[in-house]
This record gives C-alpha cells, structure tokens and sequence, in this order.
C-alpha cells in the first residue's frame, strides 16, 4: 500500500492554464494536412480547418497556440503570408525537408484556427534572419486598432479588429537554429527586440518571452537574466525526451524494458531543470517577476520507418502517455514559476495529441493525459507527497513507480493526477486528503495499457480512458487499485 497525502491547506498558488498549451510549426504535417486543408479536398473544414481534428482537440480546451515554429520561426518572414493566396511567395523550408511553403497558411490563417480552437495566440517572431522592424510590423499589424500603415494594410487583408496578440517570442533558440548566436550577444538583441514589441492599448499589454536555454544551459538562463531580464516578461527553455542519443534516439513503437525506464527517468529530469532555471531566474529577477516558459518539450523519437525524415512523424505508446503525466505533474507542482509550457507539437509531429492520414484521424494516448488533466487548469494547486518505491531492473534507469500531483477547482472539487510508472506492478494507493472536511464521492478515470500500446488508423480505440472501478471512501480520503503502467485522474467531490 502506498500512502498518498495531498493537503488543501497548502498551495504554491493557480496553476496557470497556460501550462497545458501547445505548440505548432510549419514541420512536416502539422500545419499542412493536418489542422489545415485544401477546402476542396473532400475531407470537411471550416475556412480550411479540419473540422474533426478541431472538434477533437476543442475537448482539451486548449489555453495557447505557440506558431509558427520553432526553427521554422527564425526564416519567417510574416508579409510572405498575408494578402491574396495566389500573390504569396512561395518559399524552401529549408529546416524540415526542404519542401515548398506556399505560405497558404499564414498570419490570418493563425488566428482562425486559434478562433476556432478557443485559444490565445503565441507568436513566435523572426530575429535570426530577420530584423527589428519587421518584428515591430508585425505587433502594430497585428495590435493596432487605431490608424496606421500596418494596421491599414490588415484591414485591406480583410480584418477589421486588432486581434490583440498577447504573447511574442524574441527568436527560438538562438543559441542553435535560431541564428548561433552566444548568450551576450542574444541579450543585447533580446533587450532591442523588446523595446519595439509596442503596446499599441493600455488594456492589451504585450508579454515578452525570451528565447532561453536549452535543456541545462544554466549559463545562458544567467548571461540572458543579468543583462535582458528586466526588459522581458518571461525567459523559456526547451527540453526533449529522447531515450538514446541525437544520431539514435531510438524508436518510437519497437523499444526494450531498458528504454522505457531510460526514457521516463529522462523525462523525469524536467524537475530539476524547473528548479535550477527558476532558482536562477530567482535571483536576477530583483523587483520584477519573470516567468519560466517550457515552450517546446516532449518525446522524441527516430522518425517512422518509410516517412520523411525531416517530417518528425512519430507514434505515441503508453510511454508517451507516462511522459505527457509526470510532465505536467511537474509543472503543476511548480506553478509558482512555470507560467506556461508548449508540448511538440499539436499534430503529426512529435508526441502530437492527435495522427491523420488521408481523412483519417486518431487520437495519442498524449491527447487522452491532457483531457484527463484539462481542470488542473487555472485550479489552485494542492501541496502532495506520496510513498514510492523503485521501478525498474537497472540502478542507472530505475524511477520511482508513482508521481502525483493535485489541484482544487473553483467549485472545490478536488483532482488528483497519478501515474504509476511501473510497468509490471500495480499499485495499492491510500490517498489521504487533509482540511477538505467530510468527502461525498470520489469518481477516477484510468488510462491504462502494455508500454507499447498505442491506437491506429484501424484501432483507434485501443489506449482510452475508462472508468476506474472498486475506488473505496475512507475515513480521510479514498483508497484505489492502479494498474501497471498506467495514468488516473481522480475527482474528489467533498461534502
Ligand atoms: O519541435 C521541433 C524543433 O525542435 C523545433 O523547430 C526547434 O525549436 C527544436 O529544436
């Protein structure tokens, strides 16, 4: 039996809704034939979205859309795609295959899936091959409600109304594909980027991020907080989970015992990263809060056999399930800090929520975690500890077997988030919830399979939530049975 307390008397505060946001570049499929259709291809669309991959992902209620990239972000140039389709320029995407971008999908576009996802924007500017004006055209095309040259040309493109785009992010990685830049020099660039990121409304006030470090480059977090850390608003990091090495990541379906645990230890490195990134955001923050951004992480794995390699199509197993739970156990627990973090990416790429082919669509055991977690959003975090032992035969890859995290709604129910990592074990919980009072119910969901269990375009239903059965109520919380490798979400109603 392992005790599990979570204790509603304690909180590190809100956890930002933000944290369960998105990413999405012009990689592969998941801008092109993924969210976005040729309106007369056949499969059915709203203005060109795909109208069962919306409806799909409109049930996570997705808080932020980071676009367009990534490393795509740093060769856009964003007037290539306003205006009418047929003026576009037609571009290389010289990052992800080397393919033709007719820029169909550009700024207008943007807005209208977020409009139809319910979702704020996240814009991701241009400085490693772009320049400073640019940038600043693109906020007053973007912001400006008022009279101006940008604001003109975008109600010759057919909008009206400023669409009031909130966050901007100075460049993505900038220290690799976003220009090889050292950290002084980004600084210098960073501070000058944000000066001309204007506010064109007092009530719509722009939040500038700044393209961090990656993965445990505290270096950079420290060089970019002493000399831009009073310009910008927040400072991100990126880290990916890849279970062997960059040349051999290792694949995504056909994985051993071994690369499981590797792969989830890995994962579970985020926590240190958070810590060590904040404590050093911390300490050159001085007056101002500066918040910590994740806006890229996940899996990720060798592409799929026979698909193209700069497309980064991959499967998503229970093993991503596990990831996609201790991630953003992590950041709950971290909510003090972490403001927002962008899973890569949305769709066809990466550990994406959801898979399409021709008209087809699945949904990752991935977008299945983040349903069952959407209330811990903008919910008040609950202080939680829990008894673990190790999983797993290696000493260098072995985890702990549960990771929990919880979170109080406005209407005082309680969730409760918990993954057992142990593949062939199941777990006996006995979760103790302190100053919640009398409990009525207690109701769980658990999505559970073999590591490797995965859906397809002919099972798409094999990895789904179900109903946890044979949940007890005790005197001071409720007891449940986890089965192996799993994740459960509980809703714990008090009286
Ligand atoms: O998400 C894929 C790529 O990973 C992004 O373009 C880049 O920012 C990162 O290296």
């Amino acid at each position: 039996m392992s005790k599990a307390i979570i204790n509603a008397n304690r909180s590190k505060g809100v956890i930002n809704r933000n944290i369960y946001g998105q990413f999405s570049e012009h990689l592969g499929r998941c801008i092109y034939n993924g969210v976005y259709v040729d309106e007369a291809s056949g499969i059915p669309n709203e203005n060109g979205m795909r109208a069962d991959v919306i409806q799909a992902l409109r049930a996570l209620r997705i808080p932020v859309l980071r676009w367009p990239g990534g490393c795509f972000a740093d060769t856009y140039h964003w007037q290539d795609g306003i205006g009418p389709r047929e003026n576009r320029k037609k571009i290389v995407n010289t990052n992800w295959g080397g393919v033709t971008e007719d820029n169909f999908f550009g700024t207008h576009e943007f807005m209208e899936l977020c409009r139809q996802l319910g979702c704020e924007p996240y814009l991701s500017g241009n400085v490693g091959s772009g320049t400073v004006q640019e940038f600043s055209d693109w906020v007053e095309y973007c912001n400006m409600g008022g009279q101006s040259p940008m604001a003109e040309l975008r109600r010759a493109n057919g909008r009206e109304e400023p669409w009031h785009v909130k966050y901007w992010g100075i460049g993505n990685e900038t220290w690799g594909c976003g220009g090889n830049m050292r950290p002084q020099f980004y600084a210098d660039l960073c501070r000058q980027y944000a000066t001309y990121i204007r506010s064109y409304d007092e009530a719509h006030q722009p939040y500038r991020i700044a393209s961090g470090a990656n993965a445990d480059d505290y270096h950079w977090t420290k060089v970019l907080m002493e000399i831009a850390g009073g310009f910008v608003d927040a400072v991100s990091f990126h880290y990916y989970t890849v279970p062997g090495v960059w040349e051999h990541k290792g694949s995504a379906l056909d994985f051993s015992r071994e690369e499981y645990f590797t792969t989830l230890r890995k994962a579970l490195r985020l926590e240190e990263l958070v810590e060590n990134h904040s404590r050093i955001i911390r300490h050159y923050q001085g007056d101002r809060k500066v918040g910590l951004i994740v806006d890229e992480w996940g899996t990720w794995f060798d592409v799929e056999p026979g698909t193209n390699p700069g497309f980064l199509y991959q499967q998503n197993t229970m093993r991503d399930a596990l990831v996609a739970a201790v991630s953003l156990n992590i950041f709950n627990n971290h909510c003090d800090t972490v403001v927002m973090a962008n899973i890569a990416q949305l769709v066809n790429v990466l550990q994406a929520m959801v898979l399409t082919e021709g008209d087809r669509m699945l949904l990752t055991p991935t977008y299945h975690v983040f349903e069952m977690y959407k209330n811990h959003q903008d919910a008040r975090q609950l202080e939680s500890y829990v008894e673990t032992s190790l999983a797993g035969e290696a000493a260098e890859s072995q985890v702990p077997n549960l990771h929990i995290s919880a979170s109080q709604g406005p209407d005082g129910t309680v969730l409760v988030t918990a993954a057992n990592l142990d593949d062939a074990q199941g777990a006996e919980l006995d979760c103790a919830l302190a100053g919640l009072g009398r409990i009525e119910r207690v109701t769980g969901r658990v999505l559970a399979g073999a590591a490797g269990a995965h859906n397809t375009f002919d099972a798409p239903e094999t990895v789904r939530p179900v109903a946890l059965e044979g949940i007890e109520l005790t005197a001071d919380g409720f007891k449940a049975s986890l089965p192996p490798c799993c994740v459960a979400a509980f809703e714990v109603k008090p009286a």
